[in-house]
């Protein structure tokens, strides 16, 4: 496995899931994780897993909506460490569920908000401290819904189709600036985001066929995608910027 040793990485979304399996797995590479959440309790849990294993876990209480709280978070990580080397910008929310003309303008907002502006403010204030050191490098979890649809999803589906269009554009930005930007697209991945979108029943109708979907055969595990998001982040991946990686059990094959 590729190592993060002595870096100081940023994880937002770090109380469960693939936020939470990803802090063990760069803490166990050799990384400092920043651990980042509006869920207080479920980041204070995965420090307790991370320094339990004998791992560096800092953590931040932050909800990525409020650009001040985003900005005071990578200051704090600057001001205590002496420089963010890394980020992996994972928080997010599902979609709503409804077809888009049943679909309100706030429901809409709020994904849009959490999905997509808040990748922009993390990204935003990572890379200004990145360019105050030297560069670095950040993973986007976009989704294989960043290139695809399914039904009832049009909000997430659009907020993911601009994780990778930001992606992008900040990789052709700062690629000069030693600052390398890619995005990951897992399939679907057993979270807790997954077990209660499948508890819905619109998508509990799907499931099956998305299983089928999936050609290994399975869903994916939260650090199946930790392991890709490690590589993105080390030197391992020097030459790779602005890419999209399926990680998907091969969803987007079919
Ligand atoms: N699980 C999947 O099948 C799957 C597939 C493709 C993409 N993704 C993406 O992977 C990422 C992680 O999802 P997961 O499945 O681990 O979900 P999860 O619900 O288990 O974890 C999401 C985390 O984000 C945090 N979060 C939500 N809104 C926040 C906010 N405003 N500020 C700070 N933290 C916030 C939650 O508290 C939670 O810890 C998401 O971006 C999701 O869209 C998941």
């Amino acid at each position: 496995m590729s190592n993060l040793n002595d870096r100081n990485i940023i994880i937002t979304g770090a109380s469960g899931g693939i936020g939470r399996a990803s802090a063990l797995l760069f803490a166990k590479a050799g990384a400092r994780v920043v651990l980042l959440d509006r869920d207080v309790p479920g980041i204070e849990e995965t420090a307790g897993l991370v320094t339990g294993g004998g791992g560096k876990a800092y953590l931040i209480p932050c909800d990525i909506t409020d650009e001040d709280a985003v900005s005071h978070a990578v200051n704090d990580v600057v001001k205590q460490f002496g420089r963010l080397h890394g980020a992996f910008n994972n928080a997010g929310v599902e979609h709503t569920n409804l077809p888009l003309h049943e679909l309100s303008a706030a429901a809409w907002d709020r994904v849009l908000k959490i999905d997509l502006t808040g990748v922009f403010y993390c990204m935003k204030h990572q890379i200004r401290a990145m360019l105050e050191s030297g560069g670095g490098s950040i993973v986007n979890t976009a989704s294989a819904l960043g290139t695809v649809a399914i039904s009832a999803a049009s909000d997430y589906v659009a907020a993911k189709h601009g994780v990778i269009g930001i992606t992008k554009g900040a990789a052709v930005d700062y690629g000069t600036q030693n600052i390398r930007v890619n995005a990951i697209m897992p399939g679907i991945v057993e979270t807790p985001m997954v077990a209660r979108v499948s508890a819905e029943p619109h998508f509990a109708k799907q499931y099956q066929a998305l299983r089928e979907r999936h050609p290994i055969g399975r869903f994916g595990k939260p650090e199946e995608i930790a392991k890709a998001a490690i590589w993105l982040l080390s030197d391992d991946s020097s030459f790779v910027t602005g890419t999209a990686l399926a990680v998907d059990g091969g969803y987007l094959s079919i």
